[in-house]
């Protein structure tokens, strides 16, 4: 039994996913639902009792600590946060609420349940923390990939919350011993992903025929992960890690997001050419830039495959094609997200930059 935080949103549901199809073992998902939780993403298990479904927070220390007591996982994976940019940017505080404060409760209530363990269950005990590379900041054009020595650098509020959180388990490795494995992942894209980040919101509007709104100049780099490869990585983490260690999980995939955006449009000229909004580039509109905004990330993935002998299967060439696949074929996915609350943060986010 594992315990997996935030298994019903983008990565953590593709990860309970290929737990259970790959390891086979039971999960314990806990997670708020917040507008990113969405427990259509979990629909093919169900009727999986390998699955067990908690609706609740992270930062609720009683109800962890009853989890933990009658689940006894031998490990936990935290992905739960938090996790856009933007949204950052207009209400920072649930950004520290959960990034912060709720994995400290988190942390907390492991503590206590790890210290009463046997000798032996203690040792094979893992924590397994999911980050980010904005911890560390903004690269140059011409300066070398983050490595895990490179400080950290946070510069909005959502990596300066995610930053935070990784200073605490790192402490409490430190200070407690407990076992903790912390991994900084590059930008992830993939099936299930809430349509606020780039990739996924690209391949809505240009199905929609609304306007791809590209912030500055378009020429801001990340380094894309196939959210395949990177359950596959944690699970190698989980798996082989050294306790108290970091990696770096990354695609070697840097890209600007100008170029992004062509790929998804040459990619959906062909696969619906008889679509009235062929060319779909034609869609492209310049909008006011994201207040901050990092100009490059990118990952030097080299120890995790140099101690653990993972690296990335996908390209962005083969990555992005199945992505656009997968939104193309599970619209009905794509409309349920897309009403209710998500009108509002397009209005929110949109309308200002001059488009709606
Ligand atoms: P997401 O926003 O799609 O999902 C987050 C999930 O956490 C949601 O299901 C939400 O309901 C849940 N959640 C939020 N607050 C909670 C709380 N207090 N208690 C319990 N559950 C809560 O995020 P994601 O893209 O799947 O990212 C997962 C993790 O990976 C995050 O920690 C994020 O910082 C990290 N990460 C993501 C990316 C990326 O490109 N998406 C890149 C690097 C790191
Ligand atoms: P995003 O997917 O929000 O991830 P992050 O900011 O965590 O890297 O954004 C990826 C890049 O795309 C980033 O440089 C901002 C840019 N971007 C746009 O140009 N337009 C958009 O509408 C969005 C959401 C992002």
């Amino acid at each position: 039994m594992i315990l997996v935080t935030g298994g019903a949103g983008f990565i953590g549901s593709n990860f309970v996913l290929d737990w259970i199809g790959c390891e086979g073992t039971p999960v314990v998902n806990l997670d708020k639902l917040t507008y990113a939780g969405n427990m259509e993403n979990l629909a093919n298990l169900s009727n999986d009792h390998r699955h067990i479904f908690v609706h609740g927070d992270i930062g609720d220390s009683a109800l962890v600590g009853d989890l933990l007591k009658k689940h006894k996982p031998r490990a936990i994976v935290n992905f739960a946060a938090e996790s856009h940019v933007d949204r950052s940017i207009y209400g920072p505080a649930d950004f520290v609420h959960t990034n912060v404060v709720g994995t400290f409760n988190l942390l907390e209530e492991v503590r206590s349940y790890w210290s009463a363990l046997a000798d032996e269950e203690k040792n094979t005990f893992r924590f397994l923390h999911v980050s980010t590379d904005e911890v560390y900041g903004s690269l140059g054009p011409d300066d070398a990939p983050f490595t895990e020595e490179t400080p950290y650098a946070p510069n909005s509020p959502y990596s300066a919350s995610k930053a935070a959180s990784d200073h605490l388990v790192r402490a409490y490795h430190h200070t407690y011993g407990l076992p903790m494995l912390t991994t900084n992942c590059s930008n992830n894209y993939g099936p299930y992903q809430f349509p606020e980040k780039l990739i996924a919101l690209m391949i809505l509007n240009a199905t929609k025929g609304r306007s791809l709104p590209i912030y500055g100049d378009g020429q801001n780099v990340r380094d894309w992960l196939y959210v395949g490869d990177h359950c596959e990585a944690i699970r190698v983490v989980l798996a082989k890690g050294i306790v108290g260690e970091t990696y770096n999980i990354g695609g070697w995939n840097e890209k600007a997001n100008l170029d992004v955006v062509h790929t998804i449009c040459a990619i959906l000229d062909e696969y619906l050419p008889n679509s009235s909004f062929v060319p779909h580039v034609s869609l492209i509109t310049y909008v006011k830039d994201r207040p901050g905004h990092d100009r490059r990330y990118a990952i030097d993935a080299h120890k995790i495959e140099r101690e653990l002998g993972w690296k990335p299967k996908e390209n962005f060439e083969t990555g992005i094609r199945k992505t656009v696949r997968w939104y193309l074929d599970n619209m009905a996915w794509v409309e349920n997200v897309a009403s209710g609350n998500y009108q509002n943060w397009l209005a929110q986010n949109y309308v200002d930059r001059g488009i709606s």
